[in-house]
């Protein structure tokens, strides 16, 4: 019983912070007024796993603008979908999203269905975007956690073990901590928490409505937690890209649906291994001349990407598999390639300005 009112006070002491000092947010409701739009929350709930909210903003706004309803979505254009989406990365997260609005629309009349159970049924939707949507757009008392939470909760009860161990342990605590009432609110605010005063680095405890609750803020260095388990390197692979040109257009491909960056628009490219491609990977057999090294770091691993250059005057034979467009130079920005593919067209197309 003790415990019980112990996890209701943390309750209601993060509440109360959050009616103060929630983050105005554009997809979010003003603390304790009735939910957004399922949508928005939905939208907002997949850019937000991995990404930072600054990061998010300008994508959610740009989404909503053209899409403005899941049946509008559903009907997009899958290209256009994934074009929009270039930039914010984890690109399995936007076939997902057109997936998924597609199945809400076909499956569910066009509405959300309302439970974390019925929720994760659907594409793209797992334990983390399920609790989000059913909390906060739907008000069930579901239990979301991301990276923030697990932050919080592992410094609460100074949890010695290292992640990703932990995360059962840290999960059974948010659920015993989650309340009936505002479950959606409560969600945000451990997340609003984490991301602005329970932060990785520097934590502002003196500022924490958890503070007195909070064994980690006890200790010499609260930062110190959650304790992570000694990272592997990250593996660097190389590989090289292909910027082919003929009257002020390039050669733009699009990658295979599966696999990364599936189904975005790309530079032809060789395979990204131990070592570098070779010119029988090129779209077209003629000079390359190199422009230069790109580095993008994944997931999994590192990329070191060189990028070669060839002009044509002429359409040429292009090797088989290389299903491409030929794009004009002038509107690359338009193209939606992926940070990586932009960081190289960026470096060939300053070549090009050295040139003339
Ligand atoms: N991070 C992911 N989802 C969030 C939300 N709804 N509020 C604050 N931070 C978040």
């Amino acid at each position: 019983m003790a415990d019980l009112a112990a996890s209701r006070a943390i309750g209601t002491a993060l509440l109360r912070w959050y009616d103060a000092h929630a983050r105005a947010l554009p997809w979010r409701a003003p603390p304790g007024e009735p939910a957004p739009d399922p949508y928005r929350v939905w939208l907002s709930e997949v850019m937000l796993q991995q990404t930072t909210v600054a990061a998010v903003k300008p994508y959610f706004a740009k989404f909503v603008e053209t899409w403005p309803t899941v049946n509008a979505l559903a009907a997009a254009d899958s290209a256009d979908v994934m074009a929009a989406w270039a930039g914010l990365g984890y690109y399995a997260r936007a076939r997902n999203l057109h997936a998924c609005a597609k199945a809400v629309v076909a499956d569910h009349g066009g509405r959300f269905p309302e439970t974390e159970a019925e929720l994760r049924t659907l594409p793209g939707i797992g334990a983390y975007i399920g609790a989000a949507v059913a909390a906060i757009a739907f008000g069930e008392a579901a239990t979301v956690v991301d990276a923030n939470v697990e932050r919080v909760i592992a410094r609460l009860r100074a949890i010695e073990t290292p992640l990703p161990k932990a995360r059962p342990e840290i999960r059974r605590i948010a659920e015993s901590l989650t309340p009936e009432k505002r479950p959606g609110d409560f969600a945000q605010a451990m997340m609003d928490l984490g991301a602005t005063i329970c932060t990785a680095r520097n934590p502002d405890c003196p500022a924490c409505p958890l503070e007195g609750d909070c064994a980690a803020s006890r200790a010499d260095d609260p930062a110190r937690f959650p304790v992570k388990a000694a990272k592997k390197p990250k593996p660097v692979r190389r590989g090289t890209a292909f910027w082919l040109e003929r009257q002020e257009h390039v050669l733009l491909v699009r990658r295979p649906d599966k696999g990364l960056l599936g189904g975005m628009r790309a530079l032809p490219s060789g395979p990204w291994e131990e070592r570098p491609s070779s010119d029988t990977d090129a779209p077209a057999d003629i000079a390359w001349s190199p422009l230069g090294t790109v580095s993008h770091v994944f997931t999994h691993f590192a990329l070191e990407l060189d990028v070669v250059g060839g002009r044509v005057l002429t359409r040429p034979d292009l090797r088989a598999d290389w299903d491409g467009e030929w794009w004009p130079l002038g509107d690359i920005e338009d193209a939606g390639l992926p940070t990586v593919f932009a960081k190289a067209a960026t470096l060939a197309l300053a070549q090009r300005e050295n040139e003339t």
